[in-house]
C-alpha cells in the first residue's frame, strides 16, 4: 500500500491535471514502460523537484517492438513500480490499457524524421515510430507539462525533442544523465535478461565508450579510428555481438569528417544473448 494514485482512464488523469494546472500547479511526467530501476528513480527524483505535481506513466507500448523482439518477455512488476513511485516522490501513475492509450484505429503515423533512420532506427525499423505514437499520445493526455526522458536512450531523446518542436507540442523535454551500476553497466529494464556470465562481460560497453572519449581527449580526430578503438574493446572483451560502435555529431546523428572542438557522441549496441543493449558518451577534446 502507498500513497501515490493510480489512474487508468484518460479522462481521469485529464480531468485531474486540469484542476492542478487551474490552481497553477505544475505537471511534470516521467513516460516509462514499468520494472521501474534506478535510472527512472532519478527521472522521478529530478521531475518531483521540478514541478507541483508529478505523473509516472507506465505502459508497455506493443507498438514499439517488432514482431520478433520481447514484447512478451518484456519484464514487469508492478508493485515494486509503485513502491518506487512513491518512495520518490510521485503523485500518480497512468497505467492505461491499450485500449484508453490507443482508442482509435487508423490514426496517421508521427512524422519521425531524419534522425530516426540510423542506428537504433535502422536495426529496429518500426521501433521509433512506434516510440512516437506512445510518446505524443501521452503529451496529447498530459497537456502541458515538463517531461524528463534518460540520456540512456540518447536518439530517443533527441527523436523526441525534434517531434515536439516539428508539431508545437506545448511540452519541455528535459534530458537526464544515466545511471550506472557500480562498474559502469548502464541501467535498463532488459539488464535482467543477461545471465551471470554475461552480465561480467556487459560492462565492456562502458569500458569502450572510456577508451573512445579518452582517444578523443588524447587528440585523436578521425572518427573511424575512434570507432575503431571502441569496437577492438568490445571484441577483445566479449562473445557478445556488436552491432555498432559510432561516433556522431550529437546534433544530427551522422558521422563528422572529423572531430572538432564542441566535441561528439559516442554510440555502443552490442547483443548479450537475449539482451540488446545500447549506451553513449559525450566525447569532447582537452
Ligand atoms: O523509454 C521508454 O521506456 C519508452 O520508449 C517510452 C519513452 C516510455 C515510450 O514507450
Amino acid at each position: 500500500m502507498t500513497g501515490v494514485e493510480v489512474v487508468e482512464t484518460v479522462e481521469g488523469l485529464r480531468s485531474r491535471l486540469d484542476a492542478e494546472r487551474a490552481t497553477g500547479r505544475r505537471v511534470g511526467l516521467v513516460p516509462t514502460m514499468g520494472f521501474l530501476h534506478a535510472g527512472h528513480a532519478s527521472l522521478i527524483d529530478a521531475a518531483a523537484a521540478d514541478n507541483d505535481v508529478t505523473v509516472v506513466s507506465v505502459f508497455v507500448n506493443p507498438l514499439q517492438f517488432a514482431s520478433d523482439e520481447d514484447l512478451a518477455d518484456y519484464p514487469r512488476d508492478p508493485e515494486a513500480d509503485m513502491e518506487v513511485c512513491w518512495l520518490h516522490g510521485a503523485d500518480l501513475v497512468f497505467a492505461p490499457s491499450v485500449a484508453q492509450m490507443y482508442p482509435e484505429p487508423g490514426v496517421p503515423d508521427i512524422e519521425v524524421g531524419d534522425l530516426a533512420s540510423s542506428f537504433e532506427g535502422a536495426s529496429r525499423p518500426t521501433h521509433f515510430g512506434g516510440v512516437a505514437r506512445a510518446v505524443s499520445r501521452l503529451f496529447d493526455i498530459v497537456g502541458t507539462c515538463r517531461t524528463y526522458f534518460g540520456e540512456k536512450d540518447f536518439q530517443q531523446l533527441a527523436v523526441v525533442r525534434q517531434m515536439v518542436a516539428d508539431y508545437n507540442i506545448p511540452v519541455e523535454v528535459v534530458g537526464c544523465p544515466t545511471v550506472r551500476e557500480h562498474d559502469g553497466l548502464a541501467l535498463s529494464s532488459r539488464n535482467a535478461y543477461l545471465t551471470a556470465a554475461e552480465r561480467r562481460e556487459a560492462p565492456v560497453l562502458y569500458r569502450a565508450l572510456m577508451v573512445g572519449a579518452a582517444a578523443v581527449a588524447g587528440g585523436e580526430t578521425n572518427p573511424d579510428t575512434v570507432s575503431m578503438l571502441m569496437a577492438e574493446m568490445v571484441g577483445s572483451a566479449t562473445t557478445g555481438e556488436l552491432d555498432y560502435a559510432a561516433v556522431i555529431d550529437p546534433d544530427t546523428f551522422e558521422a563528422p569528417p572529423r572531430i572538432a572542438r564542441a566535441g561528439v557522441r559516442l554510440l555502443v549496441a552490442c547483443r548479450f544473448g537475449r539482451a540488446r543493449l545500447i549506451d553513449n558518451m559525450a566525447a569532447v577534446p582537452a
